[in-house]
């Protein structure tokens, strides 16, 4: 694999193989001294247009467990545009001998414009409200971990997930509905109508627009930020009302079933979709969705850039 731009373009077989890796990388990261090889004398480059914590600093980990070099280029979204500053930005941090570029940008189909301008591998942290195949992959080993799974193609059959909220400004519930569904989940998104993106009756997804009714009934419950900054037609008459409705508070947490994950991307808006707090839920496993992302993104470099697994150590 060369690029990493969208689950569709992964597709069954490519998640199948990130997933087994993950589950390398994780022994990997079990270790005392979690760090290999594999990556040596390769730099890896994070070009971040939009703000993030978790996702640069989740590659950037993964880049130097895997023994790679790291550089950031951070820039803020209102100083550089996309077109002519963003190619020659691109061409000449590439002219330096890059390997792979880490890239977010506000803008959808970012990733596929850059891959024309360098050789470099390309690997997608979120474009505009198109993609963030990564988050969609350490989600998936989330699941399929917690739930003692192994990965196959069918490894979320007979699972029904619940993604719940913002899904029309959302990367995470476009990638996460393509993961989900590809090995066999049925997802069933829960939004008012205003916060569901054109074109949704096309998506192999159940509609619902009342968590009461579904969150008894799911394994898995996905909860999304309400993208405020994306927000600037009034799309839901206040937040409180959104809360109370599509919000998990404490009354809707005792609907959940025992065995139900409770999920989200971060980060969190803490009062408005997540009323509750996590930690007090047994299905809780937000914290190690962000552990897992780091061992997903070290399978996804080595993916990419073609890591001999000879020097990760660990049997496969
Ligand atoms: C997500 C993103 O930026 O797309 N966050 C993340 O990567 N962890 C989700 C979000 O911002 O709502």
């Amino acid at each position: 694999m060369k690029h990493l731009r969208s689950i569709e373009e992964l597709g069954v077989e490519g998640i199948v193989r990130i997933l087994s890796l993950s589950e390398h990388m994780a022994q990997v990261n079990q270790r005392p001294v979690p760090k290999v090889p594999a990556l040596i004398g390769r730099t890896v480059v994070s070009l971040f247009f939009e703000d993030s914590t978790r996702t640069r600093i989740s590659f950037e980990t993964a880049a130097k467990r895997l023994s790679a070099d790291t550089m950031t280029f951070s820039v803020s979204t209102s100083s550089v545009n996309k077109g002519e500053s963003l190619r020659d930005t691109v061409e000449t941090v590439s002219a330096m001998g890059v390997a792979a570029f880490v890239v977010r940008h506000k803008t959808s189909g970012i990733p596929w414009q850059l891959s024309e301008w360098t050789d470099a591998c390309i690997i997608n942290a979120g474009d505009g409200w198109h993609q963030h195949p990564t988050q969609a992959l350490l989600d998936t080993y989330t699941v399929m971990s917690t739930l003692g799974r192994t990965p196959s193609a069918t490894c979320l059959a007979g699972l029904r997930i619940a993604i719940v909220g913002d899904v029309r400004h959302s990367r995470v519930a476009r990638s996460n509905v393509q993961a989900f569904t590809a090995l066999g989940a049925q997802v069933v998104l829960v939004a008012p109508r205003t916060l569901l993106p054109p074109g949704v009756e096309d998506w192999p997804v159940e509609i619902s627009s009342s968590l009461d009714e579904v969150i008894g009934d799911v394994d898995v419950l996905y909860m999304l930020r309400m993208q405020r900054e994306r927000m600037n037609e009034s799309l839901v008459p206040h937040l409180g009302e959104y809360s109370q409705r599509f919000g998990l508070d404490e009354r809707r947490a005792t609907l959940l079933r025992d065995t139900a994950l409770v999920m989200h991307p971060g980060p969190m808006n803490r009062g408005v979709e997540m009323v509750v707090d996590p930690a007090t839920l047994p299905g809780n496993v937000i914290t190690r969705q962000v552990a897992n992302g780091v061992s997903v993104r070290m399978a996804v470099l080595f993916d990419v850039l073609g890591g001999s697994e000879a020097t990760t150590g660990v049997q496969t």
